[in-house]
């Protein structure tokens, strides 16, 4: 089974934030849409924000159809002046903010040789500096609301090192040290700040754009699921339900973490021998180490 399971029922009562005001960048499409959808099926109501209008426009429809209270607002987390806005426009339609989820990304595929300095600084910009500038716009609100949550959508491309993605991972490190930085010192006003890293999620434009296999989500779900621990990719749910988690009462101590979520998939590494030949090759390794006097006891 390559394909993510069925998402499972909450195991949240669903208005464990009731009263809550969310802002998700990027949550007009993949997982941040999810989040948006599963915060808004748990009480609260939704503000998102992106670059596309019309993708604004349909994600709010279909979370209204599902009895959610959404607003889309168009605009670039690069520029401080729209972080402002989205943060004036949520407070203004529904009165308080208490959620921020900093899930606006971009990224691609390019050896370091051939990827320019604006490319670099480009992916910079929107995740690292865009997660800054949102933080920072929502904080005023944030404080005011008396205990927010601040989730950052982070990566695992940084644990180790990702080929073809040392733009991305920079700024995802940079990301996940925003997140403790922001820890310390926001915990005196009752802010939370914590991270969220994914692994491969199933039907989302990352997987698809990063996983560098041709065909379609079958394929991609298949191939890319062969280097993961619990065998299948993740689905948006998966995200999405971490983020209800550490938006609740129930995370209230939890704060300057990255909660990974990948089926174990930054571990991976293929096993330097087959499963069925381990006791075999590692006894007959034993026997032979002892034959030559190189394993056993030490000789004093
Ligand atoms: P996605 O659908 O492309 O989500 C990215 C969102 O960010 C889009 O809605 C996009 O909307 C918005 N965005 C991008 N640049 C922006 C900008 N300059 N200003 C405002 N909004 C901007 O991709 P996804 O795969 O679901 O990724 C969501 C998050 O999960 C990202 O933080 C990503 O790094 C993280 N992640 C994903 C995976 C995965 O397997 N998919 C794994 C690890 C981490 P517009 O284009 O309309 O602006
Ligand atoms: N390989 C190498 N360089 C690339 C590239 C690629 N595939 N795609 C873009 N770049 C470079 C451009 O060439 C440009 O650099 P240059 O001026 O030196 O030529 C720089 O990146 C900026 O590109 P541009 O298209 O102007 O940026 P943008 O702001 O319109 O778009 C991106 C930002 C490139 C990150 C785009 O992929 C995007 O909008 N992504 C959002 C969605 C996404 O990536 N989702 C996946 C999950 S994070």
């Amino acid at each position: 089974m390559s394909a993510p399971p069925q998402p499972t029922v909450s195991p949240f009562r669903n208005n464990v934030l009731a009263g809550k005001v969310a802002l998700i960048t990027g949550g007009g499409s993949g997982i941040g849409y999810e989040i948006t959808r599963q915060l808004g099926l748990h009480g609260a109501k939704v503000v998102i924000t992106g670059r596309r209008q019309q993708v604004l426009t349909d994600s709010c429809e279909a979370l209204a159809a599902e009895g959610i209270a959404a607003l889309g607002v168009q605009g670039d987390v690069r520029k401080a002046d729209d972080c402002e806005r989205w943060v004036h426009e949520a407070v203004g339609r529904f009165g308080r903010l208490d959620i921020l989820v900093n899930c606006a990304a971009g990224n691609f595929l390019a050896a370091a040789e051939e990827l320019s300095a604006n490319g670099f600084r480009t992916v910079m910009e929107i995740d690292t500096l865009g997660t800054f500038t949102a933080s920072r716009a929502a904080f005023p609100a944030l404080r005011s609301a008396g205990g927010g949550a601040v989730i950052n959508i982070s990566a695992t491309l940084h644990y180790g090192a990702t080929w073809w993605q040392a733009h991305a991972s920079a700024a995802k490190a940079a990301v996940d040290s925003l997140t403790r930085s922001l820890a310390v010192e926001w915990g005196a006003f009752g802010i939370r700040v914590n991270g969220i890293a994914p692994g491969p999620i199933g039907g989302t434009a990352g997987l698809q754009k990063l996983a560098g296999v041709n065909g379609g989500e079958e394929a991609v779900n298949k191939a890319v699921a062969a280097c993961i621990p619990v065998g299948h990719v993740g689905a948006r749910w998966d995200i999405a339900i971490a983020a209800v988690f550490l938006a609740s009462p129930a995370a209230r101590f939890i704060s300057g973490d990255t909660l990974v979520v990948d089926g174990a998939a930054w571990l991976w590494r293929p096993p330097a021998v087959p499963r069925g030949a381990v006791s075999r090759a590692s006894r007959g390794a034993e026997a032979a180490s002892r034959a030559t006097g190189l394993g056993g006891k030490a000789k004093l």
